[in-house]
């Protein structure tokens, strides 16, 4: 039906006013109507002045070099006997201010394709194409994901002509991920005066979404909203770490008080200060939490309040990044679907919602963009500024960079374990293949030698040179502070074993043939000990992120227990974290599932820097993109990398569930068809209770400290069978779905 319309852009050389498109129509007739919609950028329909559906940015970002959805509207009980149809157009994520610095604006930079079906009584049909639409220009004057949205309601917008034009129609697809919607509304906390004399609002949580205000404004005056996230260690508006993004929503009053709130443009925020508003009146403010449609699964709490916030700030952070796909943050001129940041925080996300259709739809993403070679880009969809340089680097030599593309497959698995999602790996089974036959290609004698410039343990507290000078892309030799001590090449043969591992067990769940990957599989297992393990049985890299890796991955063959012992000797004698995206994603549980809970304890409730409680010390309500995301006298990070909404970092949230609580799923039965209840107790925290519902029912797990003793409660949905281990002791949950156990 789509397919009926041709696609259609306003002709105008003005890259910046989001266009409006629009008809009339009677529908006396009409007994049903069904709207069709897509668009190269973001749009928003109104039918009658009402708006259609709830997609916020709609139709989403995929990769629209290969696939875009469409979406699909019953507007029956909207239609009056004549009608209005408005669909404004805004650029989106398809092209960034800065990305049309360098390369320019083209006509088909966004561009719109809709078609209206009205079904009359008796089955007639008539069909309303884009081709017939109007154009004009909107009071949106300005709008972009990165600056934000500029509306002049005072602009009475010239008639626009529209022309068609010749885009592929074969990319169009239906709705296949969730829905970005609007969540909850926050109240302004507080209204401050900051030092240097700025009027700033607080929300008190930071978010990803927009601001809704009521204007008051006389005519022309300009009220500028700036969207930022944290205040400087002297209280003022700090927005050094937005990069070149702006983040302002600026509207110009036509003299009417009015609701407004912007169309195609999303901030990432917690404060915003405002400019050239005269009396401020709290109430009319709210900020509008936006993200893609997920249903929350998995809670947790326990006796420590500041573990309990820790938890809170790793779910804002999947809320604040979990918009289309992924993204690394929400504020600053970046906002991409890094790959390793999703790789790491994954086994938190998909407890905390249940993430199976946001995540299969970033999967389609990713496997669109595979190269001809197998290999897979670091950012999803790979466009943007950062898309150009990262081709630059390929074209000069820069191979796909491990645990960051192998994402792709950890995914993958990671659905099929959670939800037992299996039409996942069926899916992306030849896709994998693909990408392990790359890392073959790459490999040498079941080692993958990688680059030791490039990304690594990013963010490590623990640099190679802690004196180097600050990361640059210009000068890729610099980035030994930021990639930490880890070895890049033991890294990326870690990931390389995992990946050719879960190729090996997806292809025999889906009955195929794997026996050739099975056999290079044990070749490499075994590369992996010659290399990296020394005489005494330990891993010659003798950092927290190597080891952490090396045994989550079961590489360590029967040194397992030497390596676990040397990892919880570094975290003895270093008393703090030091790993960076990747070690953190795995160091708990390697730890704690190696006998080390107690070390495990020590890393989640220390909270000098760098550890997780510093964050919520320094008052954080979301996840840092590094551990020094503040300074401890409370200026802003100086490390370059301050944004304070990066999820990576929760992956914590895991060990929350599966180590503290000890909710576990089974890999022999998928998708909580049988429960490993595995709960951790320490004698920091008096008692912790975690729930998650599951495709099967609710899993709970609870624990407390009684008259010396502590009591167990565990409940699992009927039908699925559940094995408890306390401290070492094993028992089946035989006849029963809730069992209370003291020891
Ligand atoms: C991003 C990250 C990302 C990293 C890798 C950063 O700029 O914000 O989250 O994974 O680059 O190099």
């Amino acid at each position: 039906m789509i397919g009926e319309s041709s696609w259609v852009v306003a002709d105008t050389a003005d890259m910046w006013n989001a266009p409006e498109f629009f008809c009339s129509f009677s529908a006396k007739q009409a007994v049903s109507a069904v709207l069709f919609v897509s668009a190269l950028g973001v749009y928003e329909a109104r039918l009658n002045g009402q708006r259609v559906g709830r997609y916020v940015c709609a139709p989403g970002w995929t990769n629209d070099k290969k696939w875009l959805q469409y979406q699909r509207y019953d507007v029956t009980e909207m239609l009056h006997a004549r009608n209005e149809l408005v669909v404004s157009l805004g650029r989106g994520w398809r092209m960034h201010a800065h990305g049309i610095a360098a390369t320019g604006f083209k006509d088909t930079d966004i561009a719109l394709i809709a078609t209206l079906v009205l079904t009359h009584k008796g089955g007639n049909s008539a069909v309303l194409r884009a081709d017939d639409f109007s154009c004009r220009e909107s009071g949106a004057v300005y709008n972009d994901m990165y600056n934000g949205e500029t509306f002049d309601a005072t602009y009475a917008g010239k008639a626009l002509g529209i022309r068609k034009i010749d885009l592929p129609k074969d990319i169009l697809a239906p709705q296949f991920g969730p829905e970005t919607v609007e969540h909850e509304r926050l109240a302004v906390k507080e209204v401050i005066r900051t030092p240097a004399g700025e009027t700033v609002l607080d929300f008190g949580q930071n978010l990803a979404g927009y601001v809704e205000f009521t204007t008051q404004a006389a005519r022309g005056v300009e009220w500028i909203l700036t969207h930022f996230e944290t205040l400087d260690q002297y209280g003022n508006a700090y927005t050094g770490n937005y990069g070149k993004a702006k983040s302002q929503v600026r509207y110009i009053s036509d003299g009417e008080p009015r609701v407004f709130k912007p169309k195609h443009t999303l901030y990432g925020f917690r404060y915003v200060k405002l400019e050239n508003v005269d009396r401020v009146d709290p109430k009319a403010f709210s900020a509008i939490v936006v993200h893609s449609e997920m249903e929350r699964t998995g809670f947790f709490e326990c006796s420590d309040a500041r573990v309990n916030k820790l938890f809170k700030n790793t779910v804002w952070g999947q809320r604040g990044n979990f918009i289309e796909v992924p993204t690394d943050c929400p504020q600053r001129s970046e906002r991409f679907g890094w790959t390793g940041d999703a790789n790491a925080f994954c086994r938190t996300a998909v407890y905390h919602y249940d993430a199976d259709l946001f995540f299969a739809k970033w999967l389609r993403d990713i496997a669109s963009e595979q190269r001809e070679d197998g290999s897979l880009p670091s950012i999803c969809p790979h466009r943007g500024w950062l898309a150009a340089i990262h081709e630059a680097s390929r074209a000069k030599g820069k191979k796909a960079s491990p645990f960051w593309c192998d994402a792709f497959v950890a995914i993958a698995y990671e659905l099929y374990l959670t939800y037992g999602n299996k039409r996942i790996l069926a899916s992306q089974f030849n896709a994998m293949a693909k990408w392990v036959d790359y890392l073959i290609s790459q490999s040498k004698c079941g080692i993958r030698e990688y680059d030791e410039q490039w990304i690594g343990d990013w963010l490590s507290p623990d640099p190679r040179n802690p004196d180097g000078a600050r990361w640059s892309h210009a000068d890729p030799k610099r980035n030994d502070l930021y990639a930490g001590k880890t070895s890049c090449t033991l890294i990326a043969s870690c990931c390389f074993a995992n990946s050719l591992e879960i190729l090996v067990k997806s292809g025999r769940i889906l009955g195929r043939d794997v026996a050739p990957y099975d056999e290079r599989l044990a070749t490499v297992k075994k590369a992996f000990v010659e290399r990296f393990i020394d005489e005494a049985g330990e891993l010659a890299d003798n950092t927290q992120t190597g080891c952490a890796l090396a045994l989550h991955y079961e590489l360590c063959g029967e040194h397992r227990r030497t390596v676990a012992a040397q990892l919880a000797r570094l975290v003895r004698e270093k008393k703090r974290i030091t790993c960076g995206f990747i070690g953190t994603a795995f160091v708990l549980s390697a730890l704690s599932d190696n006998g080390y809970a107690k070390e495990s304890y020590d890393l989640l409730l220390n909270d000098d820097y760098p550890s997780w409680l510093y964050m919520v010390k320094m008052g954080a309500t979301t996840i840092w993109e590094s551990w020094r995301g503040v300074e401890p006298n409370g200026a802003p990070s100086r490390t370059g990398f301050g944004s304070l909404n990066h999820h990576a970092l929760g992956s914590v949230g895991a060990w929350l569930y599966r180590g503290v609580a000890g909710i576990r799923y089974d890999e022999s039965k998928p998708g909580f068809a049988r429960v490993n209840f595995e709960p951790m107790t320490d004698a920091r925290l008096s008692w912790a209770r975690a729930s998650l519902k599951t495709r099967r029912g609710i899993v709970r797990s609870e624990w407390r400290r009684e008259d010396g003793r502590t009591v167990y409660v565990f409940a699992k949905p009927p039908g699925c069978t559940a094995s408890i281990r306390i401290d070492g002791e094993c028992m089946e949950m035989k006849n029963r779905d809730e069992l209370v156990v003291a020891r």
